[in-house]
């Protein structure tokens, strides 16, 4: 078992993704702000987990107070407003924080019944995170052919969520299926989460897999029998367009090309039916310097210009079907994801 996450004396201890493969550190957040700090930075991440930890974050910032009544309430009102600007693209992290929001405006007179209800709703987010995990994987299967040859990008897995993952939920379980799968892993660049994460996480698992750069998947499409692409997603809109890390919209476009089908993995907190389109999904720009330089050592010319958008959008009629918590959605992805 992979420990992302854990809560115990109070304390959120989050294991330090910036820092795998080569280390294995973790953070100890007593205060809310580390929290911020570790979404920000992706110390954690990956669209349930931040939802996760956002949610534990609120229970946190409850503790981290003498405040009482009102005066606490205020403070953790404060603290959810902040955790809610964090990072602005997977809806997970606003959904957990939606959930949150009634226990948050209510009743805080009696204030250690006030925190021990926050305690309790983000609890249940995580639990229920780690069966929606298992329930994608058990939908995904029908997926997966006996023997099949899979591409994946970014990170989907334990690291990214508080179970088995979103995609990499169905990868793991079509290997413990026993169907001899073999996993074509993109390396996501700029912050390489599937070299250093999802490289990491089949090796811990012995699923069979090859590290690729993301410049090889059409290679990898025409000259290897690929039976599926399967990626997770920040944001899923009401048409079935998805967001998620930036490379995954080529993959699609090469998908099509190849007619291999390409499948999004995501549970219902990953929906977003207040938009119709992708359009509307707020695509999250990052530093430059994460373009320019990996690791702290300078790779390109000291100042270029550079575009760091971490999330794109593939349209919806590039997806052949959403694995979901609740069954597989087909297209036409309206009236289905609707339905679930
Ligand atoms: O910037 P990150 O590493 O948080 O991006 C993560 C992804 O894009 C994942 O593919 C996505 O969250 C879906 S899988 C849980």
């Amino acid at each position: 078992m992979i420990k992302q996450i854990e809560w115990k004396n109070d304390i959120l201890t989050l294991l330090d993704q910036r820092l795998l493969p080569i280390t294995e550190k973790y953070i100890e957040c007593t205060k809310y702000d580390q929290i911020i700090d570790a979404i920000k930075t992706l110390a954690v991440r990956g669209a349930p987990l931040i939802g996760v930890s956002a949610g534990m974050g609120i229970v946190v910032a409850s503790k981290e107070t003498d405040k009482k009544g009102e005066e606490l309430r205020q403070y953790v009102i404060e603290a959810e407003k902040k955790l809610r600007a964090s990072r602005p693209t997977a809806v997970n992290l606003m959904w957990a924080l939606d959930r949150m929001m009634p226990f948050i405006m209510s009743d805080p007179s009696d204030s250690e019944a006030y925190i021990s209800a926050l305690e309790k709703e983000a609890l249940n987010i995580w639990n229920e995170d780690i069966e929606l995990c298992r329930k994608m994987g058990e939908y995904g299967l029908e997926i997966v052919p006996q023997n099949a040859n899979i591409i994946t990008h970014c990170n989907t897995g334990s690291l990214a969520t508080a179970g088995d993952g979103t995609a990499l939920a169905v990868i793991r379980a079509a290997h413990r299926a026993g169907k001899n799968i073999h996993v074509f892993a993109d390396e996501t660049r700029p912050l390489l989460q599937g070299a250093r994460l999802t490289a990491w996480e089949l090796a811990h698992d012995s699923i069979p897999f090859t590290l690729i750069c993301d410049g090889m998947s059409s290679y990898v499409m025409k000259n290897k029998k690929i039976d599926l692409v399967i990626t997770g997603a920040d944001r899923i809109a009401g048409n079935g367009d998805s967001a998620n890390k930036i490379g995954t919209y080529g993959l699609a476009v090469s998908a099509k090309y190849h007619n291999v089908p390409f499948y999004i993995a995501a549970p219902y907190s990953t929906l977003d039916l207040s938009i119709k389109s992708g359009e509307q999904i707020v695509i999250e720009q990052r530093k430059a310097e994460e373009v320019r330089a990996f690791g702290g050592v300078r790779t390109s010319p000291e100042n270029c210009d550079v575009l760091n958008p971490a999330f794109d959008v593939t349209p919806a009629e590039l997806i052949a079907g959403i694995i979901t918590d609740r069954g597989i959605v087909r297209p036409p992805f309206t009236e289905g994801l609707k339905k679930i």
